[in-house]
């Protein structure tokens, strides 16, 4: 791509969807370049009404520095709100940053994205703009999403009754990398921005913006399919690794190896490195498992069935190493949890974030549920309404002051949210760590295990516990991948 034509000026952003992308990406972009005005604009007015909440701490989406960065920005050059097709008008560059998710029926169920709310987008897009307008594709979205968003931008443009001020469209992608939970500081310190484009000054207009915080070398520059893919392959790789480190887990309790010994000495090697070598139970979040069965969607449809099988089994071994979890907590206790209670500390898919989209504790909840365990689970971020939605089972009674055993007919199969950790493990059997919030690496195991109901059993999918201090509780213990002499039982 030639850089060489001078950028538009943006003065005017709008940004269409408040979700965990849209929102700190343009706070931060707000925050950075005070001259342009930005719009985050929702159909979903009580997100747009928690974004406007005067209590920081009422903001829809959890970061780290969020409420500092929407402090400095909003009011100032930063605005949330309903009106979608105002904030469009008024923009000389509009980004789509809305949901994409898994289409569930029709054509590619189960393994396409479903691009209906992005066609919405470029519809309104279509309709509302005025003048030259550079629209961004942010969402992660399957490779060709920019020609779907282009074609119907060119349809508009083309039909009878525009005239000559009829609007002019140019599409870019800028695909985003950052991750929940540090999404603050991949916005501000990103390793790389990547714009796709075919037309030099919109990318120029696009890179001006970043410009503002991030030295030029790290801008690339590429053709939109490009950067559309490059995208769906950086996560397929990242999630990758996770799979092949819990699968070498899986092995290592097997054979007696750790797994985190394993993973300290292969990462030394510069060509494989250290980071994203954390066995666990499995990877969560909106985009791995999306990206890659869109990678698995496109390979077919190309006539790659090998390649197809190839990202597939990333996916399959993700899942498979969910139930090994849950298997494995069944098994522990003796191969039933009926009449057991289960503490599950964390729910959201990694720690720092209320998210708790493909969570591996959804599926292992469920598993455990099935099995008629009593949950009593905890996470210091997750909203127990969302937990209900993603279990699809409602929140039973509280339970955790009561003995299973009580008089009082409990029930199996159902969960409580509970408000600390103590209480999620009073009368408990087992716990088991799936979020590695920090303050579950600082339980005091003598004071909970009081609490227990012994042979009781800490399960650690995370490796973030000290496991001298369980053992010395009197507690047993499973920690992922570690098939150690002292902890295999
Ligand atoms: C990911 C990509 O990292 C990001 O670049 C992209 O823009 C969106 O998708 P995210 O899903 O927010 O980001 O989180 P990430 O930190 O990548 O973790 C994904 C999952 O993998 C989590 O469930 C996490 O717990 C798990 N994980 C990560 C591990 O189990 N072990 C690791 O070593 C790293
Ligand atoms: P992501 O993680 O990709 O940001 P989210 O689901 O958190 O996804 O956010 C996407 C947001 O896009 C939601 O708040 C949703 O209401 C919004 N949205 C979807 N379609 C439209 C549309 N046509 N106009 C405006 N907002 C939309």
């Amino acid at each position: 791509m030639s850089g060489s034509k001078s950028p538009a000026t943006i003065k005017n952003i709008c940004c269409i969807g408040a979700g965990y992308v849209g929102g700190p990406t343009m706070a931060v972009i707000a925050d950075r370049c005070p001259s342009i005005q930005v719009k985050v604009v929702d159909i979903n007015q009580s997100r747009i009404n928690a974004w406007n909440s005067s209590d920081l701490t009422k903001l829809p989406v959890y970061e780290p520095g969020l409420d500092l960065v929407i402090n400095r920005a909003r009011h100032r050059n930063l605005h949330f709100s309903i009106e979608v097709e105002k904030a469009i008008s008024e923009a000389d560059m509009v980004f789509i940053s809305v949901n994409t998710p898994t289409k569930t029926k029709g054509l590619g169920a189960g393994k396409a994205s479903d691009l209906k709310w992005v066609e919405a987008c470029a519809r309104q897009v279509a309709n509302f703009a005025k003048g030259h307008t550079i629209v961004v594709e942010k969402s992660t979205l399957p490779v060709r999403t920019a020609e779907v968003i282009k074609t119907i931008l060119e349809a508009a443009q083309s039909s009878l009754d525009r005239d000559l001020n009829s609007p002019t469209f140019e599409v870019l992608s800028n695909p985003e990398f950052l991750a929940e939970g540090s999404a603050i500081h991949d916005l501000e310190e990103p390793d790389r921005v990547l714009i796709g484009g075919e037309n030099s000054q919109a990318i120029n207009s696009l890179a001006w913006i970043y410009q503002h915080w991030v030295p030029e070398e790290k801008i690339l520059r590429t053709n939109v399919w490009s950067s559309e893919l490059a995208k769906l392959t950086a996560n397929a790789f990242l999630a990758q690794r996770i799979s092949s480190i819990n699968s070498i887990g899986a092995l290592c309790e097997a054979t007696g190896a750790d797994v985190r010994e394993v993973a300290r000495a292969i990462g030394t090697d510069s060509r494989i490195g250290s980071k994203f070598l954390d066995a666990g139970p499995g990877f969560g979040g909106s985009c791995f498992k999306k990206d890659i069965l869109n990678l698995v969607y496109l390979s077919r449809y190309f006539g790659l069935p090998e390649v197809a099988d190839f990202w597939e089994g990333v996916v399959d071994l993700n899942t498979w190493h969910q139930h090994r979890i849950s298997r494995l907590v069944v098994k522990k206790l003796f191969g039933t949890l009926s009449g057991k209670r289960v503490a599950m500390l964390g729910f959201a898919f990694k720690a720092n974030t209320n998210d708790t989209r493909e969570s591996s504790a959804i599926n292992i909840a469920k598993d455990l549920l099935d099995e008629g365990a009593q949950l009593s689970i905890h996470d210091p971020k997750v909203d127990p309404k969302q937990i209900a939605v993603d279990l699809d089972l409602p929140e039973s009674k509280s339970f955790v002051s009561k003995e299973f055993g009580s008089n009082e007919k409990l029930g199996e199969g159902i969960w409580c949210f509970a408000k600390d950790i103590a209480d999620a493990c009073s009368f408990a059997d087992a716990v088991l760590i799936l979020t590695e919030w920090h303050q579950y690496s600082q339980i005091d195991w003598v004071e909970i295990s009081k609490k227990m109901r012994n042979p009781a059993w800490v399960f650690d999918a995370r490796s973030i516990v000290d496991s001298e201090k369980v053992f010395d509780a009197g507690l047993q213990f499973w920690r992922v991948g570690d098939g150690s002499e002292r902890i295999s039982n």
